[in-house]
């Protein structure tokens, strides 16, 4: 196995099999301090510098918890206006990384320009890792995402998949490559402009990853064993922030997910997950049934970023 030691997140792509598997084993080892919610002294040398050039809630207070957990330091900034990247000078990623790689152990960089954390890699003596970049990917949610089913089903392979909302998202880009990794059968429902790029299309399909198109949620529902939900209603995510408006528009049931539906339809063990923040195409009448675990994640979540660390830290082999 390749090891983690000092090794970029960047994608889930070049991600193997039995390396999701020894990040779900990591957290699972880490996940005492979680549980019992105390602090330890794994990391307790170790710096993390977030550099957030994106809003976050989950991700960056997720691994910035993870590293609190361990016993280690976090500095960084969560909006880049407070930065020289943000102001009159716009400081490139360069000039940026070749100062906080002093500043910690390992980066963990959101950027809204798709490539911006292997640009980073490129330049940083330290680890980067990707939580987020433009519409290019999200390995470390995915991640989360991929151990909540297999804590939740036992196993990753044979299962039935619905891959619902907007195609571009970074969570599909992540969610794709690792799918083609295992034996599976997707759905994929989402409207034609929030398809995904035909690039990308070709590139995962001769990756493996093998899925059918659909049009409504109802068509497929009943055979899926994990609904994975994004928004159709969505900000650019090429722009750094995107305030709230009046008309952002309303979700078609195509792309819903209601109690009634999976009450009626659902298998009765489908898990539904959603990276979050929802709109309207999760009803939080969702939150109450048996199909629900995107709660979870926010405590999963905290497991991953902890296994992510310690590995790229080296305080696990
Ligand atoms: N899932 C996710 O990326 O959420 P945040 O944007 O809040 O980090």
């Amino acid at each position: 196995m390749r090891s983690f030691v000092g090794r970029d997140i960047l994608s889930l792509k070049d991600f193997e099999r039995h390396e999701f598997f020894r990040c779900f084993e990591v957290a699972e080892m880490l996940e005492p301090y979680a549980r019992d919610r105390r602090n330890g002294d794994l990391l307790k040398e170790k710096t993390l510098v977030t550099a957030f050039y994106q809003p976050s809630t989950r991700t960056r207070l997720a691994t910035e918890a993870a590293m609190h957990r361990l016993g280690g330091h976090v500095t960084g900034f969560a909006d880049a206006k407070m930065t020289r990247a943000g102001d009159f000078y716009q400081e490139g990623i360069k000039d940026t990384v070749k100062m906080l790689e002093y500043y910690g152990d390992v980066i963990a960089m959101r950027h809204f320009q798709q490539g911006a954390p292997a640009e980073a890699a490129k330049h940083a003596s330290v680890p980067i890792i990707n939580c987020g970049d433009g519409w290019g990917e999200h390995p470390t949610q995915v991640l989360t995402d991929l151990f909540t089913i297999w804590r939740e089903r036992g196993r990753l392979d044979g299962l039935t998949w619905i891959l619902i909302g907007d195609m571009r998202m970074r969570t599909m880009h992540s969610m794709s490559y690792a799918l083609s990794k295992f034996d599976h059968k997707a759905y994929v429902i989402s409207p034609d402009e929030m398809y995904f790029l035909p690039e990308f299309e070709k590139e995962v399909v001769d990756m493996g990853f093998r899925f059918e198109r659909k049009e409504h949620i109802e068509q497929v529902i009943g055979e899926a064993d994990v609904i994975y939900m994004e928004p159709v209603v969505q900000p650019d995510y090429t722009k750094a922030r995107e305030e709230a408006r009046e008309d952002k528009g309303t979700t078609p049931s195509n792309y819903q997910v209601t109690k009634k539906l999976l009450f009626e339809k659902a298998k009765p063990d489908a898990i539904v997950l959603h990276s979050l923040p929802r709109q309207d195409e999760l009803l939080p009448d969702v939150d109450t049934t048996r199909h629900q675990r995107y709660w979870v994640e926010a405590y999963n979540g905290v497991l991953m970023r902890m296994s992510l660390l310690a590995l790229v830290l080296g305080a696990v082999e």
